[in-house]
């Protein structure tokens, strides 16, 4: 068996967390830069396309808008779409970025009227800004504190008309105040493996990568539902079929190169294999506490439940009961174990 915490998140090829470098010109290719080739999310788009339409007719900037959701499932990209489509200029910075209110002030003066400032990574934002912006949002003003001690005086600034753009991986954390100054609230879902397939056939092309449909699919059933990792799976795939072939990627192909990454048929790799294995072996299949799973892993407690849980939730692998976590028959089968059958002399979970 596998040392706990012998795979990090870092060695994971599946590992939708880490962001390929931001301004690398392959990156910034794949990206999509408007709602026509933002594949899925047909709910958000919807509600969006509307939000735009009605904010460009009045001439009004948009609304405040939260997007949430597992990393890699597009929410930097749809702020930048939502910039395009509104023909606004886009700031973006990140909640651990922006260390005192002075610094979240320099960002909002800085602004012109209908700019959006797109904040990733809000829940972290400190809790000393956050309380600045909360007004910035609501009235557009700004209340600074000019001086110390008795002779400090507030001074009131009248800011643009602004759009903040948040993102997060856990709304959970996000204060009430907060979340409830933005007008629109999206949860991004997990795209289906046909949307996957079709970013992966897109990204194919953009690249320059000839790819036939079966390797696709392939490649598409175990990308996690997750863009971000379509992308890097396809990357991979076809440095090994430059290497190995003419880079012609078939499903063979693309079968070699997944099983030289131990990625399995559901996109589980071998740190996922041995959280659920641990739970099987160790927890009779549970009900086991997340604290547990983070020490069995050692992973954070929010790592395990913002980017490893919420695809095994999704497929079914694991279930979330109030006692804690479960694996299901799906997982033994997956795995390949037999489920153990209580004895009367064993404590039985009810
Ligand atoms: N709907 C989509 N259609 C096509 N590609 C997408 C889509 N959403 C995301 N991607 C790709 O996945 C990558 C990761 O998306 P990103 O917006 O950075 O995710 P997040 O901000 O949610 O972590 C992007 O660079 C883009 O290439
Ligand atoms: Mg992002």
């Amino acid at each position: 068996m596998l040392e706990p915490g012998a795979y990090t998140m870092i060695d994971r090829f599946v590992d939708a967390v880490s962001e390929e470098p931001e301004n690398d010109e392959v990156e910034v290719s794949l990206r999509p830069k408007d709602f026509a080739s933002y594949i899925g999310q047909d709910r958000l788009k919807a509600n969006l396309q509307l939000a735009i339409a009605a904010a460009k007719k009045r001439e009004e900037p948009l609304d405040h808008i939260l997007l949430y959701g597992p990393p890699g499932l597009g929410k930097t990209t749809m702020a930048n779409v939502i910039a395009n489509e509104m023909s606004a200029q886009i700031r973006i910075t990140s909640g651990p970025a922006v260390e005192r209110p002075g610094d979240l002030a320099s960002l909002l003066t800085n602004l012109s009227d209908h700019d959006i400032l797109f904040i990733d990574e809000i829940h972290r934002l400190h809790r000393t800004v956050e309380e600045v912006l909360y007004t910035a949002m609501e009235d557009f003003k700004l209340d600074i504190m000019l001086g110390k001690g008795p002779s400090a005086r507030s001074l009131r600034l009248d800011l643009p008309h602004f759009t903040i753009i948040g993102a997060t991986t856990r709304t959970g954390a996000i204060a009430a105040p907060l979340r409830d100054r933005f007008g629109m609230v999206h949860r991004l879902d997990f795209y289906t493996p046909q949307q996957i397939e079709s970013i992966i056939t897109r990204a194919a092309k953009i690249l320059g990568v000839k790819i036939d449909k079966q390797a696709a699919v392939t490649v598409a059933a175990r990308s996690r539902l997750t863009p971000r990792i379509a992308n890097r799976l396809l990357k991979r795939v076809r440095d090994y079929a430059d290497i190995n072939g003419d880079g012609f990627i078939d499903d063979n192909v693309a079968h070699q190169a997944l099983e030289m990454m131990d990625i399995d048929e559901l996109g589980l790799d071998p740190a996922d294999r041995l959280l659920l294995s641990a739970i099987i072996d160790n927890y009779r299949g549970g009900p086991v506490g997340v604290e547990t799973l983070a020490a069995i892993t050692a992973e954070e407690r929010s790592t395990i439940e913002d980017m490893i849980e919420p695809y095994l939730l999704q497929i079914g692998l694991l279930e979330r009961t109030p006692r804690g976590r479960k694996v299901t028959p799906k997982t033994y089968s997956h795995l390949g174990k037999n489920r153990a059958q209580p004895t009367d002399n064993q404590p039985r979970l009810i």
